[in-house]
């Protein structure tokens, strides 16, 4: 399977769907605070996107999976499942939205701190953060895709934090994970070369500890298999004649 180049009009619906996905977390910020569980935020969540937008969440029975969002705790690196745990001070979590809208998918993901996070949680969820967009200021045509990986894996190791590799950014439009892999690592030469009209996501998934990854007895929630905390951020970016457009910005502010 090679990577679809999306056309004007695929570009127009992608640009929706993204959009949507973004106003999905600017919906949910403000709700996502002490006390409240990962469950309550799914439903909030899955109302929203099938009562408001019209769209529906792609999650829910992907592959199997049980729920509308991915809501991942400390050390919970990614496909968490939201439930009955509360949320508590000190806590950081990762919620995950994809949502389609007219047969196109979009897919972004943010950290949010409930109280104030310790050191450790805010250095490595702002790396993370960092990293998506040293990833994403790579994308151009003519690059290559692995120039994403290598800026991502270069700047979170010089941080002393380890980069995940059993799990990647995916091209994305009519189905929700599809051809090419974007690493979060690798070597700036390597990979197919970007053309513009390709549409992936990025999402590196940046541990406090060490990269190595367990997942757990449910068969989704990946975990950090030291318990190191992990932080996670993602856009749906497309490749312009001259860059990138981010699909996935807030209409409101965050990037
Ligand atoms: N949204 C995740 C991603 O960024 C995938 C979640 S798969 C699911 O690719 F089944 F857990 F929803
Ligand atoms: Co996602
Ligand atoms: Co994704």
């Amino acid at each position: 399977m090679s990577i679809i180049i999306k056309t004007p009009e695929e570009i127009a619906k992608m640009r929706v769907a993204g959009r949507l996905a973004a106003e999905v977390l600017d919906m949910i910020t403000p709700q996502v605070c002490e006390g409240i569980t990962t469950e309550e935020l799914n439903r909030i969540c899955h109302d929203y996107i099938v009562r408001v937008q019209g769209a529906r969440p792609a999650p829910l029975h992907y592959r199997g999976f049980p729920k509308s969002i991915c809501t991942s705790v400390n050390q919970v690196i990614c496909h968490g499942i939201p439930g009955r745990k509360k949320l508590k001070k000190g806590d950081i979590i990762n919620i995950d939205i994809t949502i389609i809208k007219d047969d196109y998918h979009g897919d972004t993901s943010r950290m949010f701190y409930i109280g104030e996070p310790s050191v450790l949680a805010r250095r490595v969820s702002e790396l993370a953060h960092k990293c998506l967009w040293l990833g994403i200021e790579q994308v151009r045509p003519g690059a290559r895709l692995g120039a994403i990986g290598h800026a991502i894996q270069r700047h979170a190791e010089a941080n002393r934090c380890s980069v995940v590799r059993e799990y990647c950014g995916h091209g994305i439009g009519r189905q929700f994970h599809e051809p090419p892999q974007v690493l979060h690592f690798g070597k700036s030469h390597e990979g197919p070369e970007l053309i513009p009209g390709m549409i992936f996501t990025i999402e590196p998934m940046i541990n406090a500890g060490r990269r190595h990854t367990k997942v757990l007895a449910d068969g989704w929630t990946v975990v950090t298999k030291d318990h190191s905390l992990s932080a996670q951020w993602e856009h749906t970016v497309l490749v312009t004649p001259t860059g990138y457009e981010v699909l996935t910005l807030s209409p409101q502010a965050t990037p």
